[in-house]
Parts: C-alpha cells; structure tokens; sequence
C-alpha cells in the first residue's frame, strides 16, 4: 500500500460509496484516510482522539456541540481542521466534498458514541483502497 506513492485523485476516482473512508496510508499508528461525502454524516463523538480534516475538493461544514453552545464551521477546499476529543460533531456538505482524515488506525468512522446511523453512512474503521 505504501511501497508505491499514491496519487489522491486516482484514489478518489476508483470508489463511489459516500461516507465510507479508504484508507491511503499508515504513519506510525495513524491512519491517512480518504472520504467522499454529501449531504449529513451523523452527530457522534471520538472520546480518545482528535479528528484532523483536510478538504481536497468542495466545502465541508462541521457542526460541533462546545461546552459553551452549539456552532458550526465551514472549510473551504484546502482548510484544514482538528476536531478535538470527546467534542460532539456532525460533518455535512451540501454540494459534497473529498476529505482527507488523519487519525488512529482503528478508529471508527462514526466515533465511540453516536446517535442511530443512518443506511447511507459506513460506521467503519477504514476500507482498504481497492
Ligand atoms: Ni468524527
């Protein structure tokens, strides 16, 4: 996976399936993994790690639930982005976005709390490319 580099609109272009993470490559224990999103992921939360994001293509917007209210944030293609631990969040793009992520391997896609997954998000741990 990691012996040849790996172009990320090659990757992008050869799956479909939104809110369903392939992963590109591994850094120590880390995984660099890629998503196509549209329309609502889930409100969910990570207790044991921050959540990088990076957009490659469109804008992604983030809600987040903050001791001091509820906000969301808006990353243009190009923004990067840390959700921190155990804060409550829920990625949406309304237009879709391609995003990057960078977090432990292992970590599931929709957090260790969340609320009902719906049918169209993957609660996955990261999909090797194909
Ligand atoms: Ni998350």
């Amino acid at each position: 996976m990691t012996t040849h580099p790996t172009l990320l609109k090659t990757a992008l272009a050869g799956f479909e399936t939104l809110w369903s993470p392939r992963i590109v490559a591994q850094v120590n224990d880390y995984d660099v993994r890629i998503a196509k999103v549209a329309g609502e992921h889930v409100w969910h939360a990570h207790d044991d790690t921050d959540e990088f994001f990076l957009v490659i293509e469109g804008e992604l917007t983030i809600a987040l639930r903050e001791a001091g209210g509820e906000r969301e944030v808006t990353l243009a293609q190009g923004a990067v982005f840390v959700v921190p631990r155990g804060v409550e969040h829920k990625p949406s793009s309304k237009a879709g976005a391609s995003l990057l992520l960078f977090e432990p391997t292992g970590t599931l896609s929709v957090g260790n709390r969340h609320e009902t997954v719906p049918a169209h998000v993957d609660a996955t741990t990261g999909h090797p490319l194909a």
